[in-house]
């Protein structure tokens, strides 16, 4: 670690802690957006389910006693007396829009009146379930079908009261009509209380979840992208006002350390812009300026010192050279010589002269 560039590091811990900042915030957002999806499609499920059952008892409560005598009277049924019949119409209707074509609603039997209404295995496996009373209310769940991942809300469907039996209780009661058109085997032999079917909604899953997952990657990109900018962003601020200006104090320190000839460096315009900016490295900058600036005014003043010094010591060494050479035997011996001979000089001089 200790290796590394300052930007290096900064980008380094910046990008551990975006990393567990995707993973965590991505989890949380992931989950929160799939509970959604889930709650969305149950809804979904919940209303178009209920909307069935209002059908079902529009057709209880008001269609049938206007018509029941018709229906007596009729050699032909009349379905639009049957709650299960208005409520599958109802449905189609539903169905038929694009959007809505795969949504599914069945009240799966497994002895129906019509075979259309006969559970498949999937339902029939619910349904005991419900009729056994291992699941009490309702049950949610998925399950693929035709290739298509679907939502499905079931709940059990209850013979509810007598007027349910006239159709569905012993065949001898029914209207002749209606043996004609369904025959008498399916939908016949309920009871009152008795759950014969199972009333089931399916809801397209695929949809919500690719609506959750399309958001997802929205978020998780404006996310990254966000992520890549800052980190660009701090490495350029950082660059820019905190690297630079330390590269140019250490290069004019380096510079000090080997090199004595650093005045025009304490003037470059470099060391200039660090120097007047007012922050931190700013003021390090003033004070590293000052000192460099001292150093070298010290330097020069003790160079100067020292060729004094020098020159003064070369004098002295010269007088004490001349000293030396004075002081030997030799010159003692020359002196004594050059002594003599000017007295014999004047010895024969004060002869010529006539002295004695
Ligand atoms: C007028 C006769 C009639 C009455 C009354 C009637 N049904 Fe039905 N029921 C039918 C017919 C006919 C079908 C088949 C409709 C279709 O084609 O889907 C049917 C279908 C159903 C189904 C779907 C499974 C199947 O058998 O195809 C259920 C469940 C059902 N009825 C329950 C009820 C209940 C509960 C009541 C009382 C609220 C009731 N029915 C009243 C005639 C009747």
């Amino acid at each position: 670690m200790s290796k590394l560039s300052l930007s290096k590091r900064f980008t380094l811990i910046l990008a551990a802690v975006f990393l567990v900042g995707i993973i965590v915030g991505g989890t949380a957002h992931w989950r929160a957006l799939q509970g959604r999806a889930q709650d969305e499609i149950s809804v979904q499920g919940t209303l178009l389910i209920e909307s069935m059952n209002a059908v079902r008892s529009y057709t209880s409560t008001y269609v049938r006693p206007l018509l029941k005598d018709d229906l007596d009277a009729s050699r032909e049924f009349i379905p639009e007396t049957v709650p299960a019949f208005s409520a599958r119409t109802v449905f189609e209707n539903f169905r038929s829009q694009v959007d809505f074509e795969t949504y599914l609603y069945k009240e799966a039997a497994f002895n129906p009146t019509s075979p259309a209404n006969k559970a498949d295995d999937f339902e029939a496996e619910l349904l005991s379930e419900m009729i056994s009373g291992n699941t009490t209310g309702e049950v949610n769940g998925y399950r693929t079908l035709h290739g298509e991942r679907l939502f499905y809300i079931a709940r059990p469907l209850a013979i509810g009261s007598e007027s349910c039996l006239e159709c569905h209780g012993d065949p001898a009661d029914a209207p002749n009509s209606l043996l004609v058109t369904y025959g008498d085997k399916g939908g016949f032999g309920w009871e009152v209380g008795e759950i014969v079917a199972t009333q089931i909604i399916y809801v397209p899953a695929a949809e919500v979840f690719n609506a959750a997952l399309q958001t997802f990657m929205l978020v998780m990109t404006v996310f990254i992208v966000i992520f890549a900018l800052v980190t660009l962003l701090i490495n350029f601020l950082l660059n820019k006002y905190v690297i630079q200006p330390v590269d140019v104090l250490s290069a004019l320190a380096q510079k000090i350390s080997v090199d004595e000839n650093f005045s025009t460096d304490l003037e470059s315009s470099s060391l200039q812009a660090v120097t007047s900016r007012s922050d931190e490295l700013g003021k390090l900058a003033q004070v590293f300026h000052k000192m460099a600036g001292d150093v070298y005014a010290r330097t020069g003043k003790l160079k100067r010192q020292v060729q004094e010094l020098t020159i003064k010591i070369d004098q002295i060494q010269r007088d004490e050279q001349v000293k030396e050479v004075v002081e030997t035997e030799f010159f003692d011996e020359l002196k004594k010589k050059a002594k003599k001979l000017r007295q014999d000089g004047n010895d024969e001089t004060d002869v010529a002269k006539g002295k004695p």
